[in-house]
């Protein structure tokens, strides 16, 4: 298979400015997370922010079904601090972190150092892209990615691939934004809204292609879940300390409720277990 480039908005995101460190994510995180349980009537804190994003991988993770003893693989991991969770929390074999930009998993190997040394077989760090994955065939018994699912290029490629690593009965579990409907001017809305789909980082994407594409890579049981009432207003309640109203990242709630955008749990199974 040929070579995934990086494309440039990626590599300038995840390059030498570390977004992990922008006051918006905390704790490593760069994810916009899950705010069920947390108030959000009164002051949010820091921990509040960590929690979150954490709640998110446990939502992710939760999807996957048991995951004691298991490998598992995270497509996009970031700073691996989801994997180091799910390591911490879910008992599985083995964790594999996977992203596309080595700066990504430098900050990855740097921000677990303590853990890959105490844990060498229980988890490792590789760079690879989404859409050409350098893992085995029916590798692992989970694919799980948080909040990535957004930049991959090629949704077909992706979901092919992670049908290959996984083992028959495996799951795959994707939570990230999609739009729900498939209206063409659907794009062009949230790029006039949202600096990340204008520039390109982020793909305006219905979620219907991505389990459409699930399904033709040799997938069961492709299924899409809203899990938006429980990630937009808390993240824009979030924002609303940093950024003012009419500021361009508190238009991520108004596409929501305009049902130009939502946050979705996707899942499927690769059959024949
Ligand atoms: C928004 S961050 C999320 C990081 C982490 N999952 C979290 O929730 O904290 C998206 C990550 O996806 C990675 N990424 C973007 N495109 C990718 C691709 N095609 N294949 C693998 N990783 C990719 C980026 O380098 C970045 O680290």
């Amino acid at each position: 298979m040929e070579q995934v480039e990086m494309r440039a908005a990626v590599r300038e995101t995840y390059g030498p400015a570390d977004l992990s460190s922008v006051p918006v994510f905390a704790g490593g995180f760069i994810n916009f997370g899950s705010w069920r349980s947390i108030d959000l009537a009164g002051p949010l804190t820091v921990d509040d922010r960590i929690r979150s994003q954490q709640d998110l991988y446990r939502r992710v993770l939760d999807a996957a079904g048991p995951l004691t003893g298991r490998r598992i693989a995270e497509v996009g991991c970031g700073l691996g601090v989801g994997c180091a969770l799910a390591l911490r929390e879910y008992g599985p074999e083995r964790v594999t972190g996977m992203d596309i930009h080595p700066e990504q998993l430098e900050r990855a190997r740097r921000t677990n150092a303590e853990l890959l040394a105490a844990s060498p077989q229980g988890l490792r760090f590789v760079q690879g892209a989404a859409e050409d994955m350098p893992l085995g065939d029916g590798e692992f018994d989970c694919v799980y990615s948080v909040e990535a699912a957004q930049h991959f290029d090629d949704m077909a490629a992706f979901t092919r691939e992670a049908a290959r690593v996984l083992r028959p009965g495996g799951r795959l579990v994707v939570a990230s934004f999609f739009t729900p409907g498939t209206d063409p001017e659907n794009g062009a809305r949230l790029a006039s809204a949202l600096e990340t789909f204008a520039d390109g980082l982020d793909i305006a994407r219905p979620v219907t292609l991505v389990t459409d594409a699930l399904t033709r890579a040799g997938l069961t049981d492709a299924r899409a879940v809203s899990i938006g009432p429980d990630v937009w207003p808390g993240w824009d309640r979030w924002l609303s300390d940093q950024w003012a109203p009419g500021t361009w990242p508190r238009n991520f709630l108004t596409a929501y409720e305009r049902r130009d955008l939502d946050y979705y749990l996707v899942t499927a199974t690769r059959p024949g277990a």
